[in-house]
C-alpha cells in the first residue's frame, strides 16, 4: 500500500475540538500541497466556533466576523464537521487511534481557575466562565442564576480581558444589549438588575494590568455609567514608574497607564452606574451568612522578584459590602482520562504541540495539540493560528517519516457507522448551516444579528431541519 499522505491513501485526521485551533489546524493540514488529507473536526456542542460564540463579548460582533475565515476552511475538499460529538463521552482516545492515522487535541481550557479563599464558592459568587457562557447562550450555562435583581454593588476580581467583558455587561445600557446576539434569558434578567456599582480589583497596579488599550479605553465610553479612578490609586510605585519610563517598557502597558490616569482625572457625570477600578487590592475572603454580603481586600505593595514586579500582602485590610463576587483569574484546562496532562498549568503535555507519552517521555506517535490546551488559556483568537501552523508543521514532517498511528479502520465511513452504532446524533457543517440560518432569521424582524438556541434538543431539530436538502457527507 503507498504510504499515507498520498491521493490513493489519504492521511485522516481527527481534530477536537471545533474552536479558532481546531479550524486554523485544519486550515493547515488541507491547504499543504504535498499531502493529500482528510480532515474531521469533532466539537460536543452541535454549534462550532469555541469562544468566538460562546466567550467573545456580544457587543462586539466585528470580532465574530472572523468566522468567514473558518467557513471557508469548512468548504474545502476532504472536511467534514461532526458536532455533538463529546470525546470523554460519545467517543473515547482509543476510538480515534482505530480510525485516524493522527489526532490533534485543541478543545480549549474551559475550567476557571480558583482563587482559593475563605467564601469563594457561596452562593452569589461566579466563576467569569458561567457568567460568560450565561450571556452568550453557552447550553451548559443557561439555568445559572445570577440574581441581578437584588445586586447594587458587584466585584469582578481580576484584570484581564474577560473581567473587562463581564464589567462592561454589567455597565451597558439595555437597549445597546437588545441589538446584540446576547441570549434572550439574559436580556431579560439584566433589565431588572438594580447593579449600581462594578468594582473591578486588580492585584498589582495600572502598569501590570493585563487587559488591552481598547478594552480599558472603552470603559470611559460607557453610555450608562462613570468610570471611577481614586488619583492615589492610579499613582505608580516607584519600581513601576521606573518601568514604565524605561526602554523596557511595553507600548500597551504605557498606554494603559495613560488611559486610567485620564480616568482618575475624570468626575462623575451622574451615569446610572458607575465602574469603579481599584488597584494593589487582592480578595483574601468572601463573607455572608447563606450568600455573599461582602469582600475583604488586602491591600498589596509590589515587590521585585527576579525582575517582576509581584503583589505582596501588606496586611492591611479593607471590608467592601457587595451582592455579587465574578472571579475573573483565569481559564484552566481539564485533563482528557488517558492523554498525559501537565496538572500545574492545565494543558495537554506536549512539546511544541507533539503530544507527550508522560513528563519525561517521548512523543506519543500520532497524537497532537493546539490551542489554549496546548499552551494555557492566553492569547487571542489570532494567537491561535500561529500556534496551530507549529503543531500541523510537526504533523507533517512525522507524515514525511512514516511516524503516524496505523488505524485499523481508516475509511471516512467507519466513524459515522460507530457514531450511529452508539446512538450519537451528530450534527455536519450542513446541519450546522441549517441552525445558523434559523438563528439569523430568529434575529432579523428584531434587528439583531441573530437569536441563538440555548437548548441543544433545539440545535439538533433546527439542524435536522435541513436533512432533507443535504447532499451527503461533505
Ligand atoms: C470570555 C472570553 C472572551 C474572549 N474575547 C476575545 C476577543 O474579543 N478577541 C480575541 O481575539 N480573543 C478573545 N478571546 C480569546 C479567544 O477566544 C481564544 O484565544 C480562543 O478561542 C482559543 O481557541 P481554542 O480553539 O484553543 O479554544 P476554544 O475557543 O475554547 O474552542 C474549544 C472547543 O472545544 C470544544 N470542546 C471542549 N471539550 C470538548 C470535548 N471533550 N469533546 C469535543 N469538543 C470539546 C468546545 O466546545 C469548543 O468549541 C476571548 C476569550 C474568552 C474566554
Ligand atoms: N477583547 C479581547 O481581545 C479579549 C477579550 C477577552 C479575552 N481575551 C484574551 O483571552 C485571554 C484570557 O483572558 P483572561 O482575562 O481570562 O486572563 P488573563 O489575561 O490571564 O488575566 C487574568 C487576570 O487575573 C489576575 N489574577 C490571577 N490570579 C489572581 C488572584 N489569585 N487574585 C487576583 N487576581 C488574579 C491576573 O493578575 P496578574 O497579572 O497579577 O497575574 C490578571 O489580571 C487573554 O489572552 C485575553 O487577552 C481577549
Amino acid at each position: 500500500m503507498a504510504p499515507p499522505g498520498t491521493e490513493e491513501h489519504p492521511i485522516r485526521v481527527a481534530i477536537i475540538g471545533a474552536g479558532p485551533a481546531g479550524f486554523y489546524a485544519a486550515d493547515q493540514i488541507l491547504k499543504d500541497p504535498a499531502t493529500h488529507a482528510q480532515v474531521d473536526l469533532f466539537d460536543r456542542l452541535p454549534t462550532p466556533y469555541g469562544l468566538v460564540r460562546g466567550g467573545v463579548a456580544p457587543d462586539h460582533p466585528k470580532i465574530k466576523s472572523v468566522t468567514r475565515v473558518y467557513d471557508k476552511t469548512a468548504a474545502k475538499e476532504g472536511f467534514r464537521f461532526f458536532g455533538n460529538v463529546e470525546i470523554g463521552r460519545d467517543l473515547e482516545v482509543e476510538d480515534f487511534e482505530r480510525h485516524y492515522h493522527a489526532i490533534i487535541y485543541a478543545f480549549g481550557a474551559e475550567a476557571d481557575r480558583e482563587l482559593g479563599i475563605p467564601g469563594e464558592h457561596l452562593p452569589g459568587s461566579h466563576a467569569a466562565t458561567s457568567f460568560v457562557g450565561w450571556y452568550n447562550a453557552h447550553p451548559d450555562y443557561a439555568d445559572r442564576d445570577f440574581e441581578l435583581d437584588r445586586v447594587r454593588r458587584a466585584v469582578v476580581i481580576g484584570n484581564g480581558n474577560v473581567a473587562m467583558d463581564v464589567a462592561r455587561m454589567l455597565a451597558l445600557d439595555h437597549d445597546e444589549l437588545r441589538q446584540t446576539d446576547i441570549a434572550d434569558h439574559a436580556i431579560e434578567v439584566l433589565e431588572t438588575s438594580t447593579v449600581e456599582e462594578i468594582v473591578i480589583l486588580g492585584r498589582r497596579g495600572p502598569a501590570q494590568a493585563a487587559y488591552t488599550n481598547p478594552e480599558i479605553r472603552e470603559m470611559g465610553e460607557l453610555e450608562a455609567a462613570d468610570v471611577v479612578v481614586d488619583p492615589a490609586e492610579a499613582e505608580l510605585d516607584p519600581a513601576s514608574r521606573a518601568w514604565i519610563e524605561s526602554e523596557d517598557a511595553d507600548k500597551t502597558a504605557i498606554k494603559n497607564v495613560e488611559i486610567v490616569n485620564g480616568f482618575a482625572a475624570r468626575k462623575p457625570e451622574g451615569r446610572p452606574r458607575r465602574v469603579t477600578l481599584r488597584f494593589l487590592a487582592s480578595p483574601v475572603e468572601i463573607r455572608g451568612d447563606d450568600r455573599v454580603s461582602s469582600v475583604v481586600i488586602g491591600h498589596n505593595e509590589l515587590v521585585d522578584d527576579d525582575g517582576t514586579l509581584r503583589a505582596r500582602d501588606t496586611g492591611e485590610r479593607e471590608e467592601l459590602a457587595c451582592e455579587l463576587v465574578l472571579r475573573s483569574v483565569g481559564y484552566t484546562g481539564i485533563p482528557l482520562p488517558g492523554v498525559a496532562f501537565d496538572e500545574r498549568r492545565g494543558t495537554i503535555l506536549n512539546r511544541d504541540g507533539r503530544v507527550l507519552e508522560s513528563h519525561n517521555g517521548g512523543h506519543r506517535t500520532g497524537h497532537y495539540t493546539a490551542g489554549w490546551i496546548k499552551r494555557g488559556p492566553s492569547g487571542v483568537i489570532g494567537t491561535n493560528k500561529k500556534c496551530a501552523s507549529e503543531t500541523v508543521d510537526h504533523l507533517l514532517t512525522d507524515t514525511g517519516n512514516g511516524a503516524l498511528l496505523e488505524p485499523a479502520e481508516p475509511e471516512p465511513a467507519a466513524i459515522e457507522g460507530l457514531l450511529a452504532d452508539r446512538g450519537v446524533d451528530f450534527v455536519t457543517f450542513g446541519g450546522w448551516q441549517a441552525i445558523d440560518r434559523a438563528e439569523v432569521g430568529r434575529g432579523e424582524p428584531h434587528g439583531r444579528p441573530r437569536v441563538k438556541f440555548v437548548r441543544v434538543g433545539e440545535m439538533l431539530e433546527a439542524a435536522a431541519g435541513d436533512a432533507a436538502d443535504e447532499p451527503g457527507p461533505e
